[in-house]
């Protein structure tokens, strides 16, 4: 082992997973919030074979990585299988999520609970910024299928894939 932890220095490590397809403004705004309350804050792009998406997970990667870049202190990677078992793999005690609304709440906190029951990681929850409240992948992709200006509610770089993306079909 290299780095601090070799050193005996603790890094605090914290998840922010989703499924990203594609990262929006309201994802963005809470992991750039998390990169300043965590050493290192993994974005975990988790797999889910039943949904088919939008962008490939690889393109969800490549996208997240170029929008976080200038944060400095955020890892991508995809993975398949439980939220649980990824933070145990990587010794990461938080799993950080945005709470758009008191609608939000009730499933994220079935997660939440879920989660610390298995393997006692903790859920963060960090209300987003009140500007994206009303944001998610789908609505964005719905409106955008339509002609609507998303334009406001994404990264330059992800809005500019999606009307690629969305050109293609
Ligand atoms: O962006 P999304 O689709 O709302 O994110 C949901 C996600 C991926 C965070 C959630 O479905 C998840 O954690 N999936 C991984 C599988 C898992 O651990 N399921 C048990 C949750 S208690």
């Amino acid at each position: 082992m290299t780095g601090p932890e070799s050193e005996g220095i603790t890094v605090r490590r914290a998840v922010c997973p989703g499924s990203f397809d594609p990262i929006t403004n309201g994802h963005l705004d809470i992991i750039g919030r998390a990169s300043k309350l965590y050493d290192v804050v993994h974005v975990a792009v988790m797999i889910n074979q039943s949904k088919k998406g939008l962008f490939t997970v690889d393109e969800r990667i490549e996208l997240i990585r170029e929008v976080t870049a200038d944060f400095g202190n955020v890892e991508v990677e995809s993975f398949h299988g439980l939220l649980v078992d990824f933070c145990k793999q990587r010794e990461i005690p938080a799993i950080v999520k945005g709470l758009r609304a008191v609608s939000d709440f009730d499933y994220e906190l079935q997660m939440a609970q879920m989660n610390n029951g298995l393997s006692g990681v903790e859920t963060l929850f960090v209300p987003t910024n009140p500007t994206y409240s009303f944001l998610s992948s789908s609505l964005v992709k719905e409106v955008a299928t339509w002609g609507g200006d998303v334009s406001h509610l994404l990264p330059p770089a992800v809005h500019e894939a999606l009307v690629k993306r969305l050109g293609e079909l």
